[in-house]
Formats: C-alpha cells, sequence, structure tokens
C-alpha cells in the first residue's frame, strides 16, 4: 500500500479511519459553541450567524455534526451527510443534548454517490469542510455540491493547500515511509515525532496522521472549478491578493494549510456558459 493506492482501496481506509475516529467529536460543546461554528462558516463569505436564518443548507462531510448543529440552532434547515456511522450516530446524539434535532437531518452516504435531484429540493448554501479532500474524486464532490445549490446560493468548501500544507506533506512522506497504511503505527508515529496538540485528543491525532489519503488543491485551481460549473468567487480565507504568490506566504506564516473558498451560484452565468 503506497499514496497512490488504487481508489475504492483508499476511500475503505478513510472510512475505517472516521468509523473509528470519528471527528471532531469535541467534548462538551454548548449551543453558543456550536453556534460560534456557524458564524466561523458565515465570516467566510463576510456575513454572521445571522445569515442562516430561514436558510436550507446542505453539509457534505459533517462529521459528528457540531457546526450542523450551530446552523440549525442559528434558524436553518439543514440535511447533513457522512458515511461514517459513528460519526452520524455521534452527530445524531449531540443534536438532541442541544436541542437542534428537529431541524438538522443527518443521513449516512457517500459524498460521491449522491446526485443533484438526490434529495427533491436544492439549497440556500452547500457546505463542505475538510470533507471533499478525503474523498477519492475532489473534484467530483464539488461538481455534486454545485449541482443541490440553488440559483443565487453559496458554496464553502474548506480544503488542504497546495503550498500552504508543504510542511505536514513532508510529514506525511515519513508516516508512509515508515508506518504504511498502519492506521495506529500512523497515529503513535505521529503522537510520538510530531504530536503538540495532545490536548485536542485522539480524533485529531487520527485525523492528522492516522489519515492515509488527503488531496491538495490551489487557489487557482479551485476558481477554474467554480468557473466551470458556473459559481463567482466571492471570498477566500485567510484572504489573498495573488494566487501562488500569496499561498506561498501562507505556507511561511503558517496559515492557509487547510483554507475556505466561497461563491455564488450565478444564474446568467450558468446558462451563458451552457453551450
Ligand atoms: C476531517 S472530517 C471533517 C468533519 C467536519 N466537516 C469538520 O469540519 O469538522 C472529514 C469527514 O468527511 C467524511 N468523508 C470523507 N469522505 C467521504 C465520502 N466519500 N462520503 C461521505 N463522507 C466522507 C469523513 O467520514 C469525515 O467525517
Amino acid at each position: 500500500m503506497n499514496e497512490k493506492q488504487n481508489g475504492k482501496q483508499k476511500e475503505a481506509l478513510v472510512k475505517e479511519l472516521y468509523e473509528k475516529y470519528p471527528y471532531p467529536a469535541r467534548k462538551n460543546i454548548t449551543k453558543e459553541g456550536a453556534i460560534y461554528f456557524a458564524r466561523w462558516a458565515a465570516d467566510s463569505f463576510d456575513s454572521d450567524a445571522t445569515y442562516w436564518k430561514g436558510k436550507e443548507v446542505l453539509e457534505l462531510g459533517c462529521g459528528t455534526g457540531e457546526l450542523d448543529c450551530g446552523l440549525a440552532l442559528s434558524g436553518a434547515r439543514v440535511i447533513a451527510v457522512d458515511f461514517s456511522s459513528s460519526s452520524i450516530k455521534n452527530a445524531k446524539a449531540l443534536a438532541k443534548r442541544l436541542g437542534a434535532d428537529g431541524k438538522v437531518t443527518f443521513l449516512c452516504k457517500n459524498i460521491l454517490e449522491l446526485n443533484g435531484d438526490e434529495f427533491g429540493k436544492k439549497f440556500d448554501a452547500v457546505i463542505a469542510l475538510g470533507s471533499l479532500h478525503h474523498t477519492i474524486d475532489a473534484k467530483k464532490g464539488f461538481e455534486i455540491a454545485c449541482a443541490n445549490l440553488k440559483n443565487e446560493g453559496i458554496i464553502v468548501i474548506g480544503l488542504y493547500n497546495k503550498y500552504a500544507r508543504f510542511r505536514h506533506r513532508l510529514k506525511r512522506f515519513l508516516l508512509w515511509s515508515f508506518c504504511g497504511a498502519d492506521i495506529e503505527k500512523r497515529i503513535l508515529f505521529g503522537e510520538k515525532h510530531f504530536g503538540k496538540n495532545i490536548k485536542a485528543g485522539k480524533a485529531w491525532l487520527a485525523d492528522k496522521y492516522g489519515q492515509v489519503h488527503e488531496s491538495y488543491h490551489s487557489v487557482s485551481e479551485i476558481k477554474e472549478w467554480f468557473k466551470e460549473n458556473g459559481i463567482e468567487f466571492v471570498s477566500s480565507k485567510p484572504k489573498l491578493k495573488i494566487a501562488r504568490i500569496g499561498e506561498i506566504k501562507w505556507l511561511l506564516k503558517k496559515k492557509g494549510a487547510f483554507f475556505v473558498m466561497t461563491g455564488i451560484k450565478s444564474a446568467t452565468k450558468y446558462l451563458f456558459t451552457a453551450d
């Protein structure tokens, strides 16, 4: 097994990891804590948590559901999808504990097996934070996200950056060299040699070091995806002026290894580019 292993095997290992270590599995999260994530997501397009009131939202790769509960508590109706059944179980329990369960539906599904008519409706916002780069085809995942978006709807995607995650990519080279695809070995090796954020717990270590598959993307590449799918670029987080130079600055300043890009589905542009 190596970094280039075939898709289905990789996908099975990604699923195994999150079945065993649901992520982020934040302990003792409160309503205010969950709403913080909803505010953080809205901030990626320079808005605030009030934006979500009355909105229909789809989250792809929801993990343990903290953001979805925050969106629901901010007034959105949410459908959240993840293929880890243990994450979905935790997410449902969290929604019940926070009193958000009436407004959020958690579904155990593979993002790449969804289609644009999956839910019988389109959404005001589709969010995929930290999930598409763990699928075996991030671009296809993005196209599925766009297919579920209403015209004038907002898309928010968070991905690993090709340049700014360079330091971590070096660590992954060592993980592959010494531990191969053995999830437990990778976690122990990562904890021993690189792990600093021990307080964040095992789920964090598993996500960071146990993970066998992640893809990397640049701002220019995502802008290209946006164009191809009729999405107008709105904002990036962190902000940057010039792609590539800005991303190398992110690397030097140790930020942007995980970056968020936001766009709006433009009805006119979509029609214009259709043929
Ligand atoms: C790093 S976690 C991110 C969780 C959450 N969005 C967050 O930001 O904390 C990635 C999640 O994507 C899910 N995932 C990865 N590939 C998937 C796929 N093909 N279909 C559905 N979920 C997937 C994993 O199960 C995991 O819960």
